[in-house]
């Protein structure tokens, strides 16, 4: 049993670590041939992607994919620890798996992800969710196989941990969610320790994988058609910092660039790493999508420093003036807390007022959630929640109208979009446009998912717009 350790994973120094190989033992390949697995995925992209590794190993042992959760012989649940609404999501399934297994006492349960590197999850888990058959974190997803073959041989709950990051390993499998775009992570964990952000202790210190690994998967990408690649990571503004004394995401988004791949996104930003040069380079290439994700959590300076974001109101303020001037029809999204302790109603109208100048394309806002472990959590907090809800709510309206108004500028355009699929609603297809606007449209011709079209949009709403494929 390996379990973690919030003081380990608090430390802040940058270990030394390898570049290691994945490999599957020979002895537990395909053994589990005929067996059944669902993974059910929660929080961000990141998460997202890791499943896409983790069901691909859970194939290197033989089991296969079930849609149905009720059917599969394995239910894996990839956790997020970001707000407390995850973890009652996550615990809400934990529930019901309990009773499936009260039928079906063969059913294997395992939970991995961000919460497994909580040290109160893993010990309500031991104590209060003995069915849970395997718990690995984050740092040791490459484990699985062996994990889950020691669950079944030995039929006894392993909880298989690391607090702090371990070798950084290539040539994970991968089974992709679609085969026109896909996730390719750069950087991994983060130093910030923004004091409401449970992420420096779920996800460990910033490691970012070397150039040539990253280069080599998108031009494999690129050989296989593929039209879209996300950069990923908690924050690809540090990308090489750890690695390289001259080589920066400037430099990769260049070489990514070069690739000729169509589109290329990249997420999340922190606007303290954000350079002069950066900018210049989403501005130089047509294939680098004009929409930069530039969290701001708040308008309000003081509030900024509780939250530990090293930037003030003003700078950020400046970079997103640059970043407006400098890249042709940027769309610039946010994220934004509302109700951290010590925000007061001035700070929140700064907040609001900061919005009305930015006016964001998109924006994803969230009330305060305590999460155990940070320093926000000793934080004096006076402002009762009906407050909170209420600045949510207000936030929301204003954050709307510009999403409507901003959309509203498009009609009558042409624009480039990326086709993901055929709607509910007969014979409209939908995608994304370059700066990431959910467009339906209609065609009177069948259209190839996974290709570039052009689209007149002939309506806007608040999330979305309505075309016709132009020509
Ligand atoms: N409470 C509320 N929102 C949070 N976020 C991160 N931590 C918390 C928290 N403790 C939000 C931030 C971040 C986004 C991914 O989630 O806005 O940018
Ligand atoms: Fe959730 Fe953050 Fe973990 Fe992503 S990195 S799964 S958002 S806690």
């Amino acid at each position: 049993m390996r379990l973690p350790d919030f003081k380990e994973a608090r430390t802040r120094d940058i270990r030394d670590y390898k570049t290691v190989e994945f490999k599957v033992e020979d002895s537990i390949k395909d053994k589990y041939k005929g067996m059944t697995f669902h993974v059910k995925t929660y929080g961000c992209q990141m998460n997202e992607h890791d499943s896409e590794n983790i069901k691909a190993l859970l194939k290197t042992i033989g089991f296969t994919e079930e849609e149905n959760y009720e059917k599969a012989d394995l239910v894996l649940l990839n956790t997020c620890s970001i707000r407390e609404n995850a973890h009652n999501k996550a615990f809400g399934m934990l529930g019901r798996l309990k009773h499936l297994k009260e039928e079906r006492p063969e059913l294997l349960i395992g939970l991995c992800g961000c919460m497994a590197q909580e040290v109160s999850v893993v010990e309500e888990i031991l104590k209060d969710y003995k069915f849970v058959n395997f718990v690995f974190g984050t740092h040791n997803m490459h484990e699985l196989p062996n994990i889950i073959d020691k669950a079944i041989v030995e039929n006894k709950q392993q909880i298989e941990v690391l607090s702090r990051e371990s070798d950084l390993v290539e040539g994970l499998p991968v089974v992709r969610a679609n085969n026109y775009k896909a996730y390719v992570n750069i950087i991994y964990g983060c130093n910030k320790f923004c004091t409401y952000c449970i992420v420096p202790y779920t996800r460990g210190r910033e490691r970012s994988r070397k150039k040539e690994d990253i280069l080599k998967e998108v031009e494999e990408l690129v050989r296989d058609g593929y039209k879209e690649v996300t950069l990923l990571g908690q924050n690809v503004n540090a990308y090489g910092k750890d690695l390289y004394d001259d080589y920066n995401l400037a430099n990769l988004l260049e070489d990514v660039a070069k690739t000729n791949i169509p589109r290329i996104r990249f997420t999340t930003s922190h606007p303290w790493d954000f350079t002069d040069e950066m900018i210049e380079v989403i501005a130089k290439y047509p294939n680098i999508m004009s929409h930069v994700h530039l969290p701001v959590q708040s308008g309000s300076s003081k509030v900024l420093k509780l939250m530990g974001r090293r930037y003030t109101r003003e700078s950020y303020l400046e970079l997103f003036d640059k970043m407006k001037k400098t890249i042709p029809g940027v769309a610039i999204s946010t994220d934004i807390i509302v109700g951290f302790p010590g925000e007061d109603e001035e700070d929140f109208k700064e907040t609001l007022s900061l919005v009305e100048y930015c006016k964001y394309d998109n924006a994803f806002t969230f009330i305060f959630s305590t999460r155990k472990g940070t320093p926000a959590e000793k934080l004096e907090d006076n402002t009762p929640l009906k407050e909170k809800e209420d600045r949510l709510q207000r936030l929301n309206e204003v954050v709307n109208k510009y999403f409507l108004e901003n959309n509203k500028k498009l009609e009558g355009e042409v624009l480039p979009v990326l086709v993901e699929g055929i709607s509910s609603k007969k014979g409209m297809y939908y995608g994304y446009s370059e700066t990431n606007k959910l467009i339906n449209f209609s065609s009177n011709k069948d259209l190839e998912i996974g290709s570039i079209v052009p689209v007149k949009i002939t309506a806007s709403k608040t999330w979305s717009l309505d075309g016709e494929l132009d020509g």
